[in-house]
Parts: structure tokens; sequence; C-alpha cells
């Protein structure tokens, strides 16, 4: 080409790449910014609260360094490049065309490689680290977390307790959770606490997760598994020793029995209707395995896979149509009577 060397094209080029390398550096600079964000329900990977999530992020950071190094240096060299070297109005001819520098290749080529070993190394050494378990059994306990489309079951075995929502743990103790699906493929993730685990029917999962300190801990569902994939929560409630033990005995109690002639209607509809069908209340002639266990269902914080708190308004809507509330859901709509909902929402807030 032998047009003036500032045509607008390449005044257009060098704009876009100084604006896309401007960019990119502001990008950089504002991720911790979104780091300190990390307020539930917002979950954070990057405000760890275990020991698992606190290894993962510190392997982020120091990726996060090495890639801001060579990304402004490379950066850096093709801006300063671009307008040292440019084409000026004087400059009739060609430049020099040169090609190949032994010592420039070999530099390039080691350079990368012996970046990408190390992250190799650590990204290996972060995963032993997470794969390996503290070994005293006291310090232990298990859970059994089923996904469902679309919400979670948690079964402590040695507690005996079922619930769903909310995984309740204490702190300072090595929860080893085993995962599985009851129908589709999910993925159990709550960023504060561990990487993702997926939960696949059929097949148990292995992972730990421990809580430094007492907390609500918000997680999602990481895997696509249906219409309701993001109503799929979770909530990880971590309380202190005292507290938990607390928590068990109320969860291994039975189920409250209704005072008020309200919920005692609430009661009579439920146990009479279709919801024993689907639904457990301990102890009761409700047995049913496909929703989740209700015999303490107003103890927990949210409703409808987590999607909800859980609160009298919701209970209510969430009575009167569960697929307008969360799409998907294997809960039918079985167009209730206000005045059934009434009595069903007055019993099921005393199952405490
Ligand atoms: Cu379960 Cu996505």
């Amino acid at each position: 080409m032998n047009g003036s060397p500032r045509t607008p094209i390449r005044r257009a080029l060098l704009l876009i790449c100084a604006l896309t390398a401007m960019i990119s550096l502001l990008l950089i600079l504002a991720v911790p910014a979104f780091a300190q964000e990390g307020t539930p329900p917002q979950p954070s990977a990057l405000a760890p609260a275990g020991p698992n999530s606190a290894a993962i992020a510190s392997l982020f950071t120091i990726v996060l360094v090495m890639a801001s190094v060579v990304f402004v240096v490379v950066e850096g060299l093709i801006i300063i490049s671009a307008f040292r070297f440019r084409r000026r109005a004087k400059d009739a001819t060609e430049p020099t065309q040169v090609h190949g520098n032994t010592k420039a290749e070999i530099a390039w080529t080691i350079l990368p490689a012996l970046i990408v070993v190390t992250l190799f190394v650590m990204a290996l050494q972060t995963q032993q680290t997470l794969d390996t378990r503290p070994v005293a059994a006291a310090e232990q306990m298990t859970v059994k977390v089923i996904g469902h489309q679309f919400w979670w079951e948690y079964q402590y075995p040695d507690q005996n307790i079922t619930t769903t929502t909310d995984l309740v743990i204490p702190v300072g103790k090595v929860v080893n959770l085993e995962i599985s699906s009851a129908d589709v493929i999910h993925s159990f993730w709550v960023p504060q606490l561990n990487g993702k685990t997926d939960a696949f029917p059929n097949h148990v999962n292995l992972t730990w997760i421990e809580a430094n300190t007492p907390g609500t801990y918000y997680g999602q569902c990481a895997e696509l598994c249906g219409a309701s994939h993001a109503n799929m929560r979770v909530v990880v409630v971590a309380k202190t020793p005292d507290e938990f033990d607390q928590w068990v005995k109320q969860q291994q109690a039975g189920p409250a029995e209704p005072t008020d002639a309200l919920a005692q209607q609430g009661q009579q509809t439920f146990m009479t209707g279709a919801c024993i069908g689907c639904h457990t209340i301990n102890g009761t002639a409700a047995n049913g395995k496909i929703g989740p266990n209700l015999t303490h269902v107003a103890s927990r914080t949210s409703l409808a896979g987590g999607s909800l708190p859980n609160t009298e308004g919701n209970l209510r809507r969430w009575l009167s149509n569960p697929p307008a509330v969360k799409p998907g859901s294997i809960m039918p709509n079985l167009n209730l009577t206000n005045t059934e909902i009434d009595a069903l929402v007055a019993y099921l807030q005393t199952l405490k």
C-alpha cells in the first residue's frame, strides 16, 4: 500500500487497540472490588469461609497475578511498538524486513512453557489439598446430599435427620458430603466453602466442606438441569457446636401437633389430600418420597428450592401455583381454594 501512513483505518485500528487494552486493564483492576462485594446472597468464590475455598481462592489469586503480569508486558510491548515504529509521513520506503531471531524464539518458547508447568504443579497441589480430608474421626460428620429437580435433599445418617433447602452444619468440623442425584445431573456448589461437585444418578461423589465461622453461605446448582436450574439454590447454615446440637434435637423431635382450629383444619386437608403422596411428615400417614420432607418445614430459611424466603406470603404464593413460582416444578397446581390454602399455611407454619 502506498497511501498516506495515517489513513483513517489505521487510526481507528490504533484507537481500538488502545481502548481494548484499557478496558481489559480496568476489568482486571475491578476484580478485587467484586471480591469485597461477596456479601450474601451473592455467593462469591473470592470471599472464602473454609479451608477448601481458601485453597481455591489463593490459587486463583496467584494465577491472576501471573496472568496480569503477562498481560501488561505483552500488551505494553504491542502498544509501545505500534506507536514507536508506526509508519510516518516521511517514510517513503518499506522498513528492512527481518525474520527469525533464535534467542528471542527460544525465550518465548521456554518462558510460557515454564509458566504453564508452574500453574499445572500448583493446580495439582490444590487438588490434593481438596481431596485430602482431615482424618480425626471425632472432627467429622457425614451428610448425604441428593439433587432433585429442583431442590436439594440432605440426609444425616448418624443423626437420623432428613431435611431440605438448608444444609445445617457445625463450624470447625469436617462435613463429608456424599453427593448423588435422584434424577438428572446437578452440581453442588457453595463458592465460599468449596468448588463444584457433580451430582449423578446412581453414583456417589465424595467431597467435604468446613466452615470457619458461623453464618449463612449461599450456593447454586451449577449444572443445567432443567427449567428451574437457576432456582435451585443451596443455603448452608453454619452454627456453633451448641446451636448445632440444639438444631439436631429439634429436627429429631416429632412434628408439632397443631392446637388452633385453622391449623388443625389444615392438617386434616394435608393428611386427606394429595400432599401425602409426595411429602413425608415423620410419624404420620404422610410418607411420600418425591417431594421434600416437611416435618420441620417452618424451621427452614427458604422455600421452593431455596429461591424464596420462608414467609407466610411466599408459602401462600407457592401453594396457589407452584409451577408459576418455580417453572418445571414437579409439584403441580392443585387448584386449592383460598380456604384450603389458609388452613394449609396455618398448619405448615406450626411445623417448626
Ligand atoms: Cu440442578 Cu441445575
